[in-house]
């Protein structure tokens, strides 16, 4: 178990994780022969289109491999009969914080892939001021059953959440973040005081860099520990690394056939995640991590290759 996290396991996991975050339809046009020109149309035989964004791909993951999880978002209501939308409910896990709003459509992008690169286009008016759903009824409801809330957004700007935050964490919940590349949220001087309040926090390499001006990465991630309990720096291929009371742990990764790393982050968070609400050990964590990242890798977006908890099991032990 992470150490200073006394308490039952059992009474953890059975109340479980509560995701917070954005959620996205993802439109993914790949193999295209040519990236089109203004007045041009290129077809492709190759499309897939999945829930999108940090917090559908942590709370499948952390769903299917069993833990109770909850995802607070805001959606239109052309959501609900989207197949997007219906994976999320199908994996049994709880909307009942969600909110549906009557006017603006459901985040969206749209992703031209050709010859290993991509550019994107997106609509998220419907993101804007989500902080503000912290403070919902029904929202308060949820996070008041859950153990632990993952922050699958990029807290901007970082003071708007921090009563909200302070709040919770005296209340009993452990709190941890993924804010992705959002420089000037990483960049901000007001990040640190939030980072406080925080038991790990998982940015990739460059955005532990970003977060505290180091030039390596062993540096940023002690930096970070002055602030978060136990920051998790993800490494790509090379795994993961953490900060334990003022001592790094490494851990590898497995090897896969990489084909899209869109959303290999967020699923490692997932695989964390399940594995500190389970009370396993921060080793194990960060294996569990690796392995679920890894294996995001092999499919398009972060969510089409999660493991079951028995392969979960398995792929570990090659990491002992
Ligand atoms: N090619 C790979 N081989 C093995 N493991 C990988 C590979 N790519 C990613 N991983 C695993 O997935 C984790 C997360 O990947 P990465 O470091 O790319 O995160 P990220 O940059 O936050 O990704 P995202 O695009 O989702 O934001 C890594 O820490 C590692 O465990
Ligand atoms: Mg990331």
């Amino acid at each position: 178990m992470i150490p200073n996290m006394a308490s039952s396991t059992s009474s953890r996991s059975d109340r479980g994780l509560v995701v917070f975050g954005e959620f996205f339809f993802d439109l993914v046009f790949y193999d295209l022969p040519t990236i089109p020109r203004m007045g041009e149309e290129v077809k492709t035989a190759s499309f897939a289109r999945f829930p999108g964004g940090g917090l559908a791909t942590t709370a499948l993951v952390a769903a299917q491999l069993g833990t109770p999880t909850k995802a607070i978002t805001r959606v239109g209501r052309d959501a609900l009969r989207s197949q997007e939308w219906q994976r999320v409910v199908k994996s049994g896990i709880s909307t009942g914080g969600c909110e549906f709003d009557a006017h603006l459509p459901t985040a969206i992008t749209v992703c031209a892939a050709c010859e290993g690169d991509r550019m994107m286009i997106t609509h998220d008016r419907i993101n804007a001021k989500l902080e503000r759903l912290l403070a919902r009824p029904s929202v308060q409801k949820q996070l008041r059953s859950g153990w632990h809330l993952h922050l699958a957004c990029a807290l901007r700007p970082p003071q708007l959440w921090m009563a909200a935050i302070r709040k919770l964490r005296k209340r009993g919940l452990t709190i941890s973040a993924d804010c992705g590349w959002n420089p000037e949220v990483l960049e901000s001087p007001r990040l640190p005081s939030l980072l406080k309040e925080f038991e790990f926090v998982f940015p990739n390499e460059s955005e532990a860099k970003a977060m505290t001006g180091a030039k390596t990465i062993e540096v940023a991630a002690r930096n970070l520990a002055r602030s978060v309990r136990v920051p998790v720096v993800k490494l790509g291929r090379d795994g993961s690394l953490a900060v334990r009371d003022g001592r790094i742990v490494r851990m590898k990764s497995i090897r896969v056939r990489a084909m899209d790393a869109t959303g290999s982050g967020d699923a490692f968070d997932g695989g964390f995640l399940h594995g500190y609400l389970a009370g396993w050990p921060l080793e194990e964590c960060l294996r569990a991590g690796n392995v679920c990242g890894a294996l995001a890798t092999t499919g398009a977006g972060g969510s089409s290759a999660i493991p079951t908890a028995d392969k979960l099991r398995k792929l570990m032990k090659k990491l002992r």
